[in-house]
C-alpha cells in the first residue's frame, strides 16, 4: 500500500458499507484521565461526532447510527443525565445549519417520549427541518434499548394478528424488520465500539446479526474521521461469508 496515500484515499468506494453504527463510549474515562468532571468528556465527545459526521459525508456514506443515550443510562446520577440532555439540546440546535449545508438528514430511534420535553421538541424540530435532505441519514439512538425495540415490534405484530390484518403464517423476518424503529434502513454492515469495551450494551441486537464488529481502545473524545476511515479499511479486508465457504464467496 502506498504510504503517502491518505487513509481516505485507500478506501474502496465500491465496497463501502451502506450503514455504519457506532457505540460512542469512553467520555467519562477520558475526562477522568484529565482530572475533569465526566461532563467535560461528553462536551468533547460532541467534537468527535461533528468530525465523524463530516468524514461520513465526505465518503457519501448513506447511514450512520450513533448510540447517544441508552435506556440504561437513565440510571446514571441525575446531574449527569441532566447535563447530557442539556448538551443534546444545545448541540442539536447549533448543528442544524451544518446539517443543511452538508445535506444531512437527522433521525432518532428509541423511547423518545422519555426525553425531557425541551429535548424532545428540539429533536423533532431538527428532524423536521432536515427531512428533505437527501445525503447522509444520521440516526441518533436516544433512550434506546434494543430489547425494548424487539418487544415493541412483537406487540405491534400481535396487534395486527388480533385485528385480523395479519395471519400468523405470514409473519416472517421482513414483518419483524418492518416493525422495528429502523424500518426502511439497511442493517449495519459495520459496528464500531470505542473505549476498549467488548460488548454490545443492548444496541441494535436484531440489526447487527451479521455485522462486522470493530473494537478500538481509543476513547470516544479522541476518535476522529481518520479513525473512522481506519475502521472502514479494516472492514474492507475481511471476508464476509454469511455461512458459506470461502470458495463459494470468491
Ligand atoms: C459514552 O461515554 C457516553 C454515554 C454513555 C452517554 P461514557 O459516559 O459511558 O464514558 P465511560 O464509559 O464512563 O468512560
Ligand atoms: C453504551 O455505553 C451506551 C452509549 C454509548 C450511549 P455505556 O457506557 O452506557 O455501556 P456499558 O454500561 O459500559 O455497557
Ligand atoms: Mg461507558
Amino acid at each position: 500500500m502506498n504510504v503517502i496515500m491518505g487513509l481516505k484515499e485507500q478506501i474502496d468506494l465500491l465496497k463501502l458499507p451502506e450503514h455504519i453504527a457506532i457505540i460512542m463510549d469512553g467520555n467519562g474515562r477520558w475526562a477522568k484521565e484529565k482530572g475533569k468532571l465526566r461532563i467535560f468528556g461528553h462536551h468533547n465527545g460532541v467534537l468527535s461526532v461533528r468530525d465523524v459526521v463530516e468524514g461520513a459525508t465526505l465518503l457519501n456514506l448513506k447511514y450512520l447510527t450513533l448510540y447517544t443515550f441508552s435506556s440504561e443510562n437513565w440510571n446514571r446520577p441525575k446531574l449527569e443525565v441532566m447535563a447530557i440532555m442539556e448538551l443534546m439540546v444545545s448541540t442539536i440546535h447549533k448543528e442544524i445549519k451544518n446539517f443543511m449545508e452538508k445535506n444531512v438528514r437527522l433521525m432518532a430511534i428509541g423511547d423518545l417520549n422519555m426525553l425531557p420535553e425541551k429535548a424532545h421538541r428540539e429533536l423533532n424540530n431538527a428532524i423536521e427541518k432536515t427531512s428533505g435532505n437527501t445525503g447522509l441519514v444520521l440516526t441518533l439512538a436516544l433512550s434506546y434499548s434494543s430489547r425494548r425495540e424487539i418487544v415493541s415490534a412483537a406487540k405491534s405484530i400481535a396487534a395486527k394478528v388480533q385485528s385480523g390484518e395479519l395471519a400468523i403464517e405470514d409473519i416472517d423476518e421482513d414483518t419483524f424488520e418492518n416493525n422495528l424503529y429502523t424500518k426502511g434502513m439497511p442493517n449495519p454492515e459495520l459496528l464500531i465500539r470505542t473505549s476498549g469495551e467488548h460488548r454490545i450494551s443492548n444496541y441494535l441486537l436484531w440489526q447487527i446479526a451479521y455485522a462486522e464488529l470493530y473494537f478500538t481502545s481509543k476513547l470516544w473524545p479522541d476518535f476522529r474521521k481518520e479513525d473512522l476511515y481506519e475502521a472502514i479499511l479494516d472492514y474492507q479486508k475481511r471476508e464476509r461469508r454469511f455461512g458459506m465457504t470461502s470458495e463459494q464467496v470468491n
